[in-house]
């Protein structure tokens, strides 16, 4: 009898924090029902620890000698750049291996954007390499023409504190200059030189995207027709095409019981993902304005994410009054549980793009207060191309809050917000269906792996 030919095998590389795990362990799993054996190449850092949903998968860690403190201490831009430096010969050695017990196996490599490295090791054995996006097609569009916006000196009020930064960026409406996807923490130049590594075209044999059409198909055309001359598969939203359990963190699943206590679209839920920190002030302030607002809140307050504290012990003792009322606080949440619960009517989000994908996914308007980088670009989508979004801007004060609260929840405004977020879930759920553009852009992906 004929040996049964061996399934073939993808290498995948993810970045090392929880808004870029997930979507890549989607995406195993994804191509993992479509036939392909999956091998997760990750570092130590934020290790994912692979649940019942993943026995089938082969595991291995990319060896490195960066400290924790780096990954600790570092800001996130420099951090990447270090660690790229660092795992490219490592990488190489584990590919090596990988080959050796496996070469007629493997079909490629999907890294990441930010794990570069991964690519231009792939190049090295003569592998098809895919760069995935764990961000949006808009803001690979940035990060693609940010070295022109650069020599064009768009960037300038960037470098200066009392720049002009709310004048439109040119040929990307409707960003704004201070919605490029930059940080505070960073200097021009370092992201300058992550952005050139990260949509290196010389190297990638295709891109895919975790977004759909539907949401952004002008990026999109710009990528297929103009931007790359590689084929761009946007196959998202992820979640959606393959659920999976993948938080590095437990969900405190309580909240879930409390929610069902309370009226259809009532509550606003509070979450700013896995990375952002605020000031005691600021977190005073949205406790006042949430309190003020009388609505009811359910607030995800990660330990550590207030500056200075370990959790919520520095807040000043009229918070738990506030929270034992209208109030429920937990450390980490089953957030697209959450989301999906009638009880929720609205997200106040820094719009991480997954979050930003999992809110639109289940029809819930957003409150968006971007902190860096992508968060900027989905917050002006939500706002002004979506219109699913009020973006609170400046300095945060109670009054602030409440306001923006009120009329996410009570005014009519947010009622035809949320009319337009179920109308864009409808096509979202309907593009990863069977014949839908993300469906139909996954099977051609497939299709390009298998024949390479
Ligand atoms: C980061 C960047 O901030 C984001 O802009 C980029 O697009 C991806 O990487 P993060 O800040 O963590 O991610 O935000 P986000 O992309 O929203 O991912 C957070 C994930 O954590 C979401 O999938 C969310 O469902 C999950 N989460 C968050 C929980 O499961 N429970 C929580 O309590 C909070």
């Amino acid at each position: 009898m004929e040996d049964k030919p061996a399934r073939r095998r993808l290498v995948l590389v993810p970045a090392s924090a929880q808004g870029h795990i997930s979507p890549m362990m989607q995406l195993a799993k994804a191509l993992h029902l479509k036939g392909f054996s999956i091998t997760i190449a990750q570092t130590k850092f934020n290790y994912f620890n692979p649940s019942d949903d993943f026995t089938d998968f082969q595991f291995i860690t990319i060896p490195e000698s960066l400290p924790e403190s780096d990954f600790e201490n570092l800001r996130p831009v420099l951090f990447l750049l270090k660690l790229n430096k660092e795992c490219q010969e490592s990488f190489k050695d584990c590919l090596g291996q990988l080959l050796l017990q496996q070469s007629n196996e493997i079909s490629g490599v999907i890294y990441d954007e930010y794990m570069y490295f991964a690519g231009a090791v792939a190049k090295e054995f003569n592998l098809p390499n895919v760069i995935f996006s764990t961000t949006n097609a808009t803001a690979f569009v940035c990060r693609s023409v940010f070295e022109e916006l650069d020599a064009n000196n768009v960037l300038a009020p960037l470098k200066d504190s009392k720049g002009k930064q709310d004048e439109l960026v040119p040929g990307l409406h409707p960003l704004r200059i201070k919605d490029l996807p930059t940080s505070k923490i960073a200097s021009l130049d370092k992201i300058l030189e992550l952005y050139k590594n990260t949509v290196d075209k010389g190297t990638a044999s295709s891109v895919i995207i975790n977004t759909s059409s539907c949401l952004e198909s002008s990026s999109l055309s710009w990528l297929q027709q103009e931007g790359l001359d590689i084929p761009v598969y946007p196959i998202g939203p992820l979640h959606m095409v393959a659920s999976t359990s993948t938080s590095l963190f437990e969900e405190n699943k309580s909240c879930i019981e409390w929610l069902n206590k309370q009226k259809q679209d009532s509550v606003i839920f509070v979450s700013l993902g896995s990375l952002a920190l605020i000031d005691i002030n600021e977190a005073i302030e949205t406790a006042l304005g949430l309190d003020n607002s009388n609505q009811h809140f359910l607030w995800v307050i990660r330990p550590g994410s207030i500056r200075g504290s370990e959790w919520i012990e520095h807040l000043p003792e009229e918070f738990s009054k506030m929270v034992s009322g209208r109030g429920y606080v937990v450390k980490w949440a089953p957030q697209k549980e959450v989301l999906a619960h009638p009880a929720v009517g609205g997200f106040w989000s820094h719009c991480g793009w997954n979050s930003t994908l999992e809110s639109i996914g289940e029809g819930v308007p957003m409150i968006c207060r971007p902190f860096s980088a992508d968060q900027n670009v989905n917050a002006r989508y939500l706002e002004c191309v979506w219109r699913i979004g009020i973006q609170v801007e400046g300095e945060l004060d109670r009054g602030v809050v409440e306001r923006a609260v009120k009329r996410l929840m009570v005014e009519e405004e947010g009622d035809e917000m949320r009319k337009r977020a179920v109308s864009l879930k409808e096509k979202l759920r309907a593009s990863v269906r069977s014949g839908g553009s993300s469906h139909n852009s996954l099977e051609e992906f497939v299709h390009f792996m298998s024949t390479l």
